[in-house]
């Protein structure tokens, strides 16, 4: 069998929507974009959207929006995709990381209280909604990430590449925090094969951003070709970028926000065979589900390999690949990275949960062309690898632990959310 990580799937008005642009006489940013922007702004429940060509162009606009700069501090947590992290350095501020949560892989309320003491001058957080998850944006008491962003007077950025369609208790992730970017890279729950959106209720920010997105022009140029009535005349208002979201990827974007729904069921039905059919190995941990299933995009599956298994992380990988089965790591945890490290001499002690994580991370393959017969071979292999055939090291407190969150996913009766 072949089984790769990831596959897009192209089930909707794709074809029709590309072929309405090829015709238009106008291949990049217009109209589709616009209706694109206004949709998925609907869609997710906030004022205002602006379609860019990827979510690390959304994550610089929101850090620009924001007026971050040369000495300004900014949490990230360590266990995210580079560009959480580079587009504060694009702005001469430095990153300040920061562990995550072992099991979720999210920045907890707890982790972030803690950070807020140890640092009290930072001026925001890039927020990672890690996996498709929410992080716990409220909780009952008012100590949730929202609550305590606004407490001690940061902006937070909430990077949701992972999280479309994503919800905390019944609002879509977008709703909540000062601005929002989303990816739409080819193996997101919706694709626009490279693209991003910032989402924000801020008009201010989002004009910003607008004309940023753009050379800091300030009006939208297609308007200068395709209006009859143009005009040629323009201003500059600020050195911007060049980070439009042009109409041939806008309509693929429109095509999938209609199947979002559906694309993210289709992942969530994998999630739930994996549970199903992986709880009882002991050599693993799956990912922690803590609030209904059904908030959840499931843009990964991160299980973790634990140390007393027969196999290492690597070891693991090379055997999978070798039966055809594609998977991935998310992720080497940023304190890992070269640039990173050396820049600030960044400790692996100082983030436990990160270390724990990425050394026995792998994703196993999750989208909705992945059908039962597929993942059936995967969850035999992974057995056939790993079952019964543990080292001697074990933690049994731990284990009992985790058993107890895969039995609570598996009867089907989550944690509740004890926010609202
Ligand atoms: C957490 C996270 N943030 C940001 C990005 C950047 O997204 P894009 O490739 O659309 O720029 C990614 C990419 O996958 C990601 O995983």
């Amino acid at each position: 069998m072949n089984i790769p990580f990831s596959k897009v799937s192209i089930t909707g008005n794709e074809s029709k929507y590309i072929d309405e642009v090829l015709k238009s006489g106008w291949l990049t940013t217009a109209s589709k974009a616009l209706k694109f922007e206004q949709l998925f702004a609907q869609y997710v429940g906030v004022k205002y959207a602006c379609a860019v060509n990827s979510c690390t162009a959304a994550l610089h606009l929101a850090v620009e929006a924001i007026g971050i700069g040369p000495g300004d501090k900014v949490l990230v947590p360590t266990l995210t995709f580079t560009a959480s992290a580079e587009v504060v350095r694009y702005m001469g501020a430095d990153p300040v990381f920061i562990d995550v949560e072992y099991g979720t892989g999210l920045v907890s309320p707890a982790i972030l209280k803690k950070a807020l003491l140890e640092f009290p001058d930072v001026k925001a957080i890039i927020l990672v909604h890690y996996a498709g998850q929410a992080a716990e944006m409220k909780v009952a008491g008012g100590e949730g990430i929202l609550d305590l962003c606004r407490k001690h007077d940061i902006k937070i950025i909430e990077d949701a590449a992972h999280a479309f369609p994503t919800k905390f208790g019944d609002k879509f992730v977008g709703s909540f925090g000062d601005i929002t970017c989303f990816s739409f890279y080819a193996n997101k729950t919706i694709t626009t094969g490279e693209g991003g959106m910032l989402v924000t209720n801020d008009e201010a920010v989002y004009k910003r951003a607008k004309t940023m997105r753009l050379h800091g022009i300030n009006r939208d140029i297609w308007d200068r070709f395709t209006s009859v009535k143009s005009s040629w005349e323009y201003d500059v208002v600020e050195p911007g970028f060049k980070y439009n979201m042009p109409d041939l990827n806008a309509a693929i974007g429109l095509a999938q926000l209609e199947q979002a729904e559906f694309l993210r069921k289709g992942r969530q039905r994998c999630a739930e065979y994996y549970y199903r059919e992986l709880s009882d190995l002991i050599s693993i941990d799956l990912p922690i589900c803590y609030g209904p299933i059904e908030n959840h995009s499931w843009h990964i599956f991160p299980i973790i390999i634990r140390p007393e298994a027969s196999l290492s992380r690597n070891e693991f990988i090379e055997e999978m690949s070798n039966e055809g089965i594609g998977v991935s790591v998310h992720y080497k945890p940023i304190h890992r990275m070269t640039y990173y490290k050396q820049t600030y001499n960044l400790n692996p002690m100082h983030y436990p949960n990160a270390e724990r994580i990425w050394k026995g991370t792998v994703s196993l393959p999750i989208y909705s062309e992945l059908k039962e017969e597929g993942l059936e071979f995967i969850c035999q292999t992974i057995k056939s690898l790993l079952d019964n055939r543990l080292n001697y090291f074990f933690y049994p407190e731990e284990a009992s632990k985790v058993h107890m969150y895969r039995k609570i996913r598996l009867d089907n009766t989550p944690k509740q959310l004890n926010n609202h």
